[in-house]
């Protein structure tokens, strides 16, 4: 026996919060209840399972629900955030909707779990280029306060969802004979992906910035609680299959070296630094999305090439790596519902 938990959608991210609920041993029925927009049986995280189609009852008896389904007014947490919060469940979202409502907290549980309380039933996890960010900048802020942020991504096709790395790899065949008519669906990449990187990701919004842009905006101020810090966002889909990279440069209030920065990254929860020098014989270090295929790396915020960047006092510039399905996604909500295990607010 154990808890009760619907995991709302099946995609990549439904998928990988299956795996992250089995892999950490989280303390709930096997298997748990999926569901999605139609019933069929499905192999998730190496067992077969029957998704059933989503309806009010799928949450009865739920102590927790956790959606990864489409965002947006047909979407799965617009549409049956009700049902689950009426039937008594917690609830942890994967998509926009909700994020930026002030009754809703947006946790990275090594930023922000102090944001969760009892009063709040409803929580909402951040977009994944935020969440790889702030896992890395919030000791700096706490050291020596981040007054501004310039961040360019370098963000995964599996971050569209199932059908972006599909894409991908129906356009790579075709594009190493001739990359001049690429076929492909604007309604996932607005440009052929192969061999390419797109400067646009979801809708053009305020002047002229991406929605995915403004939300690394708007939910980095309100996780790292300061609605005035400074940050202008570059936005860039490229043709990797999974694992988002982002070249960031920040200022901060007080001086830190690069050496500092370091030692601070080194203690912090969640990540790991990547950074050696180029010694005899030994390549100068620094990570990679490939290198999150490792072990030890998956579930951690990689950080490498910190240094002192020369346009600007008191800057720093860096590079951060990190798994968008998991630390962007899955494994954020896996353990934002661990955090509330631990502090007795979720009862096994
Ligand atoms: N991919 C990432 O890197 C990433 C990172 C952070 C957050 N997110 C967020 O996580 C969520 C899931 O993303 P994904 O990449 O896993 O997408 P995906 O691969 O496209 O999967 C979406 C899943 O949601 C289900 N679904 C859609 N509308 C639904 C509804 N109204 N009710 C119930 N189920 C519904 C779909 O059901 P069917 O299978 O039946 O079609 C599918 O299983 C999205 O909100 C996304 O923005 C994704």
């Amino acid at each position: 026996m154990g808890l009760k938990v619907t995991v709302v959608g099946v995609g990549l991210v439904g998928e990988a919060i299956v795996a992250c609920l089995k892999e950490r041993r989280f303390p709930c029925e096997w298997p748990p209840r999926v569901v999605a927009t139609r019933e069929r049986p499905e192999t998730l995280a190496g067992e077969k399972m029957l998704v059933e189609e989503t309806c009010a009852d799928s949450f009865e008896g739920a102590s927790l629900a956790l959606f990864a389904g489409q965002e947006g007014a047909k979407g799965a947490s617009v549409t049956w955030r009700k049902a689950a919060e009426e039937a008594g469940a917690w609830c942890i979202d994967n998509g926009r909707d909700f994020r930026l409502a002030a009754d809703v907290p947006l946790v990275v549980p090594e930023v922000n779990a102090a944001d969760i309380t009892p009063r709040t039933r409803f929580i909402a996890s951040p977009n994944c280029s935020t969440i790889q960010m702030v896992v890395a900048l919030a000791p700096l802020h706490r050291a020596a306060r981040i007054t501004r942020i310039h961040v360019a991504t370098y963000q995964a096709t599996s971050g569209w969802g199932m059908r972006g790395p599909q894409e991908l790899r129906a356009q790579v065949p075709v594009g190493l004979e001739s990359c001049e008519n690429i076929p492909f669906d604007p309604k996932v990449f607005a440009r052929p992906i192969a061999f390419n990187c797109i400067p646009h990701i979801d809708a053009f919004v305020e002047g002229d910035y991406t929605r995915e842009e403004m939300k690394m905006v708007y939910e980095t101020r309100k996780i790292l609680g300061d609605g005035a810090m400074r940050i202008s966002a570059t936005t860039v889909r490229v043709p990797v299959l999974n694992g988002h990279s982002e070249a960031v440069w920040v200022e901060t209030r007080k001086k830190l070296s690069a050496q500092e920065a370091r030692d601070l990254l080194r203690k912090a929860p969640g990540v790991a630094v990547i950074d050696e020098p180029q010694g005899e014989g030994q390549p100068r270090t620094y990570p990679t999305a490939l290198d999150l295929l490792r072990p030890e790396y998956k579930d951690l915020t990689l950080v490498g090439r910190i240094r002192e960047d020369i346009s600007c006092e008191n800057g720093l510039a860096m590079w951060i790596v990190a798994d968008n399905i998991r630390k962007g996604a899955a494994l954020n909500v896996v353990q934002i519902a661990e955090e509330l295990l631990r502090r007795g607010l979720l009862e096994a």
